[in-house]
């Protein structure tokens, strides 16, 4: 499929966006293991998240997907899942391989996860590493550097361990086995990442401690269904609001966005550079914040981002490239190298597109940088069947002379289906 988007004078008008990802697939993995039911209101109904729900399926949940993204759950419990008959195919979801990969560590039973040709190349060791370590039989290409991932699960042994990458989905693993381990497993991250599955384990009565970058959990306790409200996903509104932080006269309100202060990076660094955004109507539902978002059109400046702050927008730095090429001088980027290993090499990816498009805009080994204003010209772009290019490329050409198109798509549809429609929206208000 091809997108075809032409410049726009501004965005107006109210919106609210799908169901945050992240969150969307943490909820059926607990639910399904929790004792009870767990009902799940405004689910991301999106193709990675089906993933995920396939894969707890073949593992013997009973998940029911209702009318209006609402999500009902009939726990199994903590031992109740059952040896797949099947692969498990994650597709292109790398938090549903990660994370499913530290729930069967913790299984009687063996089972296989697969994906697609972006997975099969995406780094697993992080995750097969620390599991070993507790204990788990687990294996993959290249000494387990590579999915297929095959997994003869067991009781765990409890792990003391510093995460070495950012990454939330590796912490997430590793709680989850933890829940499989007899004793107390402690995991420290250097630098902070989102922490939803804290939260939601919080929620549904783990026994979980968490201080500022430490996190205990004991294994054996078990989960309680319970009801799960899950925000507007950040990640897709970021898209948005950067749009209107650009476009000359443009005010729009997005309701009811996560506001999880591990996820707001976006916010925060677009603020630094000028944007006006507003948080209001802030509000604590099933243990995460939300709010009302309300953008309006300001003059950018560049800015330096720091390593630190990246795990904090991590999906949203190809954005982040963007919006820097409307802003007056210079913007950095360090310490982004884990874009390199996302669904594609985002870095790569986005400093080819926007040089195609008028930008001036360098690569670095761990990032890039901006300069920046520039005018941008349509051109014919690659998406490299990433979703987040994609869509940063889709309101790249809101600002562009002339008609842009983004070949291949239709990945907006792992993470946002209804992007278009969303947008039109603002256009024609
Ligand atoms: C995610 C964590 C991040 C993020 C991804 C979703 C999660 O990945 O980029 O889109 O749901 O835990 P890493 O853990 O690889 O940083």
């Amino acid at each position: 499929m091809e997108l075809v988007i032409e410049k726009i004078n501004q965005l107006k008008g109210n919106i609210s966006v799908p169901g945050d990802k992240s969150i969307s697939h943490r909820s059926l993995i607990l639910g399904s293991i929790a004792q009870g039911e767990t009902r799940i209101y405004n689910f991301l109904n999106s193709l990675d998240c089906l993933q995920t729900l396939e894969c707890m399926q073949s593992l013997g949940a009973e998940i029911e997907l209702g009318e209006d993204n609402f999500i009902k759950i009939k726990g199994k419990g903590l031992y109740g899942l059952q040896e797949p008959k099947d692969m498990l195919e994650v597709g292109n979801s790398g938090t549903t391989i990660r994370l499913l990969a530290g729930l069967l560590s913790g299984q009687n039973f063996y089972s296989v996860l697969n994906g697609d040709h972006s997975i099969r190349k995406r780094p697993m060791k992080r995750v097969v590493q620390p599991l070993r370590l507790m204990g788990a039989d687990i294996w993959g290409r290249e000494d387990g550097q590579l999915a297929p991932l095959s997994i003869k699960g067991s009781l765990l042994n409890p792990l003391q361990y510093t995460l070495p990458v950012a990454s939330a989905q590796v912490k997430s693993a590793l709680l989850l086995a933890g829940l499989y381990a007899a004793g107390e497993t402690i995991i420290k991250e250097p630098l902070l990442t989102r922490d939803h599955t804290e939260r939601m384990l919080s929620l549904m009565e783990a026994d979980i401690m968490i201080s500022h970058q430490e996190i205990i959990i004991i294994g054996g306790k078990y989960l309680k269904g319970t009801d799960l409200f899950i925000p507007g996903d950040i990640s897709s509104a970021a898209y948005f609001i950067a749009a209107a932080s650009m476009l000359k006269s443009s005010q729009i309100v997005i309701s009811q966005v996560g506001v999880n202060p591990t996820r707001t990076g976006i916010i925060k660094i677009l603020k630094r550079m000028g944007a006006k955004i507003n948080i209001l109507n802030y509000q604590l539902k099933s243990n995460e914040p939300r709010a009302d978002l309300e953008i309006e059109y300001s003059e950018l400046k560049g800015i330096e981002i720091m390593p630190e702050e990246v795990p904090f927008l991590i999906d949203e730095l190809p954005l982040i490239a963007l919006v820097a090429t409307q802003a007056e001088g210079k913007t950095i980027v360090s310490g982004a190298k884990e874009l390199r290993v996302k669904e594609t090499d985002r870095l790569k990816a986005i400093v080819s597109e926007l040089k195609k498009m008028g930008a001036n805009i360098k690569e670095k080994e761990d990032g890039f940088i901006v300069v920046g204003p520039s005018k941008l010209q349509g051109a014919a772009c690659e998406s490299y069947h990433d979703h987040r290019i994609a869509m940063s490329l889709a309101i790249a050409a809101l600002l562009a002379e002339g008609k842009t198109v983004i070949k291949n798509s239709e990945c907006i549809d792992i993470s946002f289906p209804g992007f278009e429609n969303t947008l039109q929206k603002l256009i024609s208000f």
